[in-house]
């Protein structure tokens, strides 16, 4: 026979940080996801939740510039951080992603732009392969990711083309197909 037990005594915290360049302050439970608090807390919907385990990227936010999955990452640990989600991110790459039509359904997006921007901020003049690499944590069920590897490619040569010559024009009309 088993026996009701009382639930589990859940605590609560003052969490005090920057979303979207903006201080937030709240009284959360410890338990609370970074994923659930920025979803159902501050109506920041662009994170998804897909697999809740850290395999599919869906949920990236940049945590201190760095991307995670907010899936794994408890509220109470960005206490003074900085987050970023994709309502606070406007990047090259997503013009790239438009002008190579790589977008279908959208629902890996978010967490794709979030990992593309961080890596292109980290070193701007990456190769396909090392794009690849870079993007191998975000997982996509509709393009096959030849067209998403264009866009972060073409954003890439845009932003060595604007290094080097200082030319905001220059590096266009150069997104040729490749193969996955
Ligand atoms: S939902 Fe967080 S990694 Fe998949
Ligand atoms: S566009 Fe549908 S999952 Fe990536």
């Amino acid at each position: 026979m088993s026996a009701d037990r009382p639930p589990a005594e859940i605590h609560h915290l003052d969490l005090s940080l920057t979303v979207n360049g903006r201080p937030v302050r709240r009284r959360v439970a410890t338990t609370l996801r970074l994923l659930d608090f920025l979803r159902e807390e501050l109506d920041l919907t662009g994170a998804k939740e897909v697999c809740a385990e850290g395999e599919c990227g869906a949920c990236t936010v940049l945590l201190d510039g760095r991307p995670v999955n907010s899936c794994l990452v408890l509220a109470v640990e960005c206490e003074g951080a900085e987050v970023v989600t994709i309502e606070g991110i406007d990047h090259p790459v997503q013009d790239a992603l438009m002008r190579t039509h790589a977008v279908q359904c959208g629902y890996c997006f978010p967490g794709m732009v979030i990992s593309a921007a961080a890596l292109l901020a980290e070193e701007p003049g990456l190769d396909r392969q090392a794009v690849r690499e870079g993007l191998a944590g975000n997982i996509c069920r509709c393009t096959g990711y030849a067209k998403i590897l264009d866009a972060v490619e073409l954003a890439a040569r845009r932003a060595s083309a604007h290094r080097i010559s200082g030319d905001a024009g220059a590096g266009g009309g150069d997104d040729a197909e490749a193969g996955p």
